[in-house]
């Protein structure tokens, strides 16, 4: 090949080595073989030459053309097998690595003692009972032995909704949608949230009770002290812990009595704690759902789990169970 000939092939072999990405490839490429390319003019020249001349000088352009583009397509393949190295690079997964974790949920403390005490006393032979969060006046108040006048209905501050229904202010209002609906013997319990317009350390608007009702012949208040004892030393997994029942007043229970109780060993020796209230089942109620008083007796309760949670993890602030800071719900599961 004529030494100029040769010149151009190395300008192009530099130039194109030198290339980092296919963009400026391109552009080199336009140089050498593209309209006005140095190549491309050295074959537009062959117009001018002569048949022997053409000859000779045609072949040699020709294999200056042909080595060009060899080491165009050669760089091409070289800048694909970059690209392609740097883009596995990038997305090379290290398997050593121990992968993103994701937490693993957890029953919320509250839901923990709910299911805690379903168990126990369906172990016992209690039934689970359900009921709406959105009541009617009629099931919260009125057949729960307390009329629209009633001062009792002053002591739960309600949230009314549209329509004349109200969040239930507790769970009570289960019992009598059970009797609508059920037969004696009954024996229930149903766990639920409640509302209350109320909130400080001890209180928040929303929590939980657990309504206990056993309705048959010759139910008394012996039997709730039984069941009651017989509950707590399950939940608290100790026989150390005794009650005591306070006289107290609930429209819907005539006695009515608040249970208190204490634990007789361990750092809390002593200290009575309110849990529940309840009481012999009035017989207005019992008969305002069809029940004969004559011949059916028997008691609830309304317990306060969020109580019993605090008690039995040692929690000194209801509202923690509301504010759902993880740190906090992640010691429960
Ligand atoms: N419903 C009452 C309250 O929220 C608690 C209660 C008291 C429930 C006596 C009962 C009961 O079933 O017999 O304060």
């Amino acid at each position: 090949m004529d030494s100029s000939l040769l010149h151009i092939l190395q300008e192009a072999q530099a130039a194109m080595s030198a290339a980092t990405d296919p963009a400026s490839l391109e552009n080199i490429k336009a140089q050498f073989l593209g309209k006005s390319g140095k190549v491309t003019e050295l074959l537009k020249g062959l117009g001018q030459m002569s048949v022997e001349e053409k000859k000779v000088k045609g072949k040699e352009i020709n294999d200056l053309k042909v080595q060009v583009e060899a080491v165009l397509n050669a760089r091409r393949d070289a800048l694909a097998a970059q690209a392609m190295q740097s883009k596995l690079a990038a997305q090379a997964i290290d398997i050593t690595k121990p992968g993103r974790q994701r937490g693993a949920g957890g029953l919320h403390p509250a839901m923990r003692t709910l299911e805690r005490i379903e168990e126990i006393f369906t172990s016992v032979g209690f039934d689970l009972a359900d009921g709406p969060e959105i009541e009617t006046d009629f099931h919260n108040f009125t057949a729960l032995n307390t009329p629209e006048d009633h001062p009792a209905r002053s002591m739960h501050d309600t949230f009314y909704v549209e329509g004349g229904n109200l969040l239930r202010t507790h769970t009570s209002p289960m019992q009598v949608r059970y009797m609508q609906t059920h037969e004696p013997p009954i024996r229930i319990i149903a766990p639920g949230r409640v509302y209350r317009v109320d909130s400080d350390a001890t209180h928040s608007p929303m929590f939980h009770q657990v309504e206990g009702l056993w309705i048959d012949q010759g139910v008394s208040f012996a039997d709730l002290k039984a069941v009651f004892m017989d509950f707590l030393k399950k939940f608290f997994e100790t026989d150390d812990l005794t009650i005591r029942f306070r006289p107290s007043f609930f429209p819907f229970t005539e006695p009515s009595a608040e249970i208190d109780m204490a634990f007789t060993s361990g750092p809390n020796k002593g200290k009575w704690l309110e849990i529940a209230g309840s009481g012999q089942v009035h017989p207005n109620v019992l008969r305002h759902v069809g029940i004969d008083p004559e011949k059916y007796t028997g008691f609830a309760f309304g317990v306060g789990p969020d109580r019993l949670t605090m008690l039995r993890y040692g929690i000194n602030d209801l509202r923690l169970f509301y504010e759902n800071d993880i740190r906090f719900l992640q010691q429960f599961n």
